[in-house]
């Protein structure tokens, strides 16, 4: 079958210099294979029963003979001609935006979700994932190419199992699998003969080969021999409108050659670049290195905000300064504190898996100190706000702009602002908060003290006695709020193109 092109085709079809987007997408897997391990015609050569060498740091391939490289060759097939069946296990922000990646191509999608309501909603064509209109959503309903269900049972039709489900921390800050077991324990249940899986959640390097593989195998189907097993990090940015999914390039690690060739080739219908590595591990600690550098970089320039507090120097002016460096320098922002589902958990991921080496990860362990002593520094700078004013905390007024971790997004997870307000209220505070991505907000989340507080309108932040600007949305207009409010605590440097502003204005 002819993929119908669209807009996306035209780009891969543009890469490969070809209208032809197909073939040339294999080519262009198997090249990035060969590329990577330098095993010319390896990869390839499984693929055609010719004999087989690993790259480096793969498992041994198992599929000895031709079973392996002729299943290997009928989902290849698939692929290349769409007629593949892709399923997604975990429908949130990283799921939906891949799943519509996959449809976009016309490949006939399932997504699975134990949420009914979120399936419920995707059913009917509305997308709960910002960065994803629900038009989108609506035109794969109608072509048929997606549908949302909580049946695990149609991964039996499925020819592809990505898993995309979350990795938290557990109380004691350990890594919490249950949910990619689970996942793990519902694609077993129905794997079959040359079946692709792939995980991309977040996790420590061995998980897929440690984890997920001896559940998969539980039914006697063998990795590389009769299915094909892969890991390959999510790199999605939510929020950030110049890097959808096909312009990020992805990284692939497979658990065997053919498992590499093929995960490489999925992929490369939907990115534009997908890169090979040699092992599933080596995949796993790519995401994990890139998530560690933000966490270490932000907590040096955190560092620095506090010292530059003390010594009256403005940091945004000496970062902005370090950056025009046209080398060796790369730009981290101060803020309030790490938020989301990744930054401020994935390193810990490392350190625990580290620590089974009798290795301790000094800068991880470093930076989650610094970083999260930051809500409790715009405590402080609040404090001598309203110390300048002759005014207590107990009592306050206090106004949060921003309740999101991150700008111009509605995810709360992790988030610093929720810090900020629950020592605020510890302090005695009142709070008001508006934020036009979050309705309400739960403090003190998974204890007995949780409470909900609701959003309130822009005008009654701005009358507040002090106004905490927390998470830099678009959607602010900073030229009213300068002119509106009295006194703000500005973490973003987000006013600082104001002239005259009536409000006085303290940078982080
Ligand atoms: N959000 C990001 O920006 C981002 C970026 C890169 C990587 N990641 C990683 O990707 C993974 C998923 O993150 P997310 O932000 O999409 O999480 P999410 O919470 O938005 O979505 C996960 C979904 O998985 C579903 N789920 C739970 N158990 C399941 C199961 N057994 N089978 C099927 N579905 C199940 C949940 O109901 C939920 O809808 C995590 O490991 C995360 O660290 C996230």
């Amino acid at each position: 079958m002819q993929a119908k092109p669209t807009s996306h085709d035209t780009i891969i079809e543009h890469l490969n210099g070809s209208s032809n987007g197909h073939a040339h997408a294999n080519d262009h897997a198997s090249a990035a294979v060969n590329g990577a391990t330098g095993e010319a015609q390896a990869a390839r050569a499984g693929v055609n029963g010719h004999a087989r060498m690993a790259p480096s740091g793969h498992a041994e391939p198992q599929g000895e003979g031709s079973a392996a490289t002729a299943l290997a060759e009928q989902v290849r097939r698939k692929l290349e001609e769409r007629t593949a069946t892709i399923g997604v296990l975990g429908l949130g922000y990283v799921g939906v935006p891949l799943i519509m990646a996959f449809a976009a191509q016309n490949f006939k999608t399932i997504g699975f979700d134990p949420n009914a309501r979120l399936v419920e909603g995707l059913q009917s064509g509305q997308s709960h994932i910002e960065d994803i209109p629900s038009q989108d959503v609506a035109q794969a309903r109608q072509g048929d190419r997606f549908r949302a269900t909580s049946d695990f049972s149609l991964l039996a039709e499925c020819d592809v199992a990505i898993i995309c489900v979350p990795t938290p921390l557990n109380t004691t800050r350990d890594p919490d699998l249950a949910y990619v077991e689970s996942a793990s324990e519902s694609v077993a249940k129905y794997l079959h003969a040359g079946q692709i899986v792939v995980l991309e959640s977040t996790t420590y390097p061995g998980t897929t080969n440690e984890v997920v593989r001896p559940i998969l195998e539980r039914g006697g189907l063998r990795a590389g021999q009769d299915f094909f097993l892969a890991f390959s990090p999510e790199r999605i940015d939510p929020g950030n409108v110049d890097f959808p999914v096909h312009k990020v390039p992805k990284v692939v690690g497979g658990h065997d050659a053919l498992s590499s060739e093929l995960a490489m080739l999925l992929y490369s219908t939907v990115v534009l670049q997908p890169v090979a590595v040699s092992s599933t591990q080596a995949a796993e600690l790519t995401k994990l290195l890139e998530n560690i550098f933000r966490c270490v970089n932000i907590a040096l320039v955190n560092e620095m905000t506090m010292l530059c507090d003390r010594m009256g120097i403005d940091i945004w002016e000496v970062i902005d300064a370090a950056a025009t460096k046209p080398y060796g320098f790369t730009k981290f922002l101060p803020g309030p504190g790490l938020g989301g589902h990744c930054i401020p958990i994935d390193p810990f991921y490392l350190s625990w898996k580290a620590r089974e080496f009798g290795f301790q990860t000094s800068f991880i362990e470093l930076a989650g100190e610094v970083n999260s002593a930051m809500p409790r520094f715009v405590i402080d700078k609040i404090m001598r706000a309203l110390n300048d004013e002759s005014r207590a905390m107990r009592g306050a007024k206090i106004g949060l702009l921003g309740m999101s971790y991150k700008a111009n997004v509605g995810d709360v997870r992790e988030s610093p602002s929720l810090r900020v307000a629950e020592l605020l209220h510890e302090l005695g505070a009142e709070l008001e908060f508006f934020d036009p991505h979050v309705a309400s907000a739960q403090l003190f989340h998974g204890t007995p003290r949780a409470f909900k507080i609701e959003g309130g309108s822009l005008e009654d932040v701005l009358a507040c006695d002090c106004v905490v600007l927390l998470t830099n949305h678009r959607a602010y207009n900073y030229e009213q709020i300068a002119q509106q409010a009295a006194v703000i605590i500005d973490t973003r440097n987000a006013f600082k193109s104001i002239q005259n502003p009536r409000a006085r204005i303290i940078k982080l």
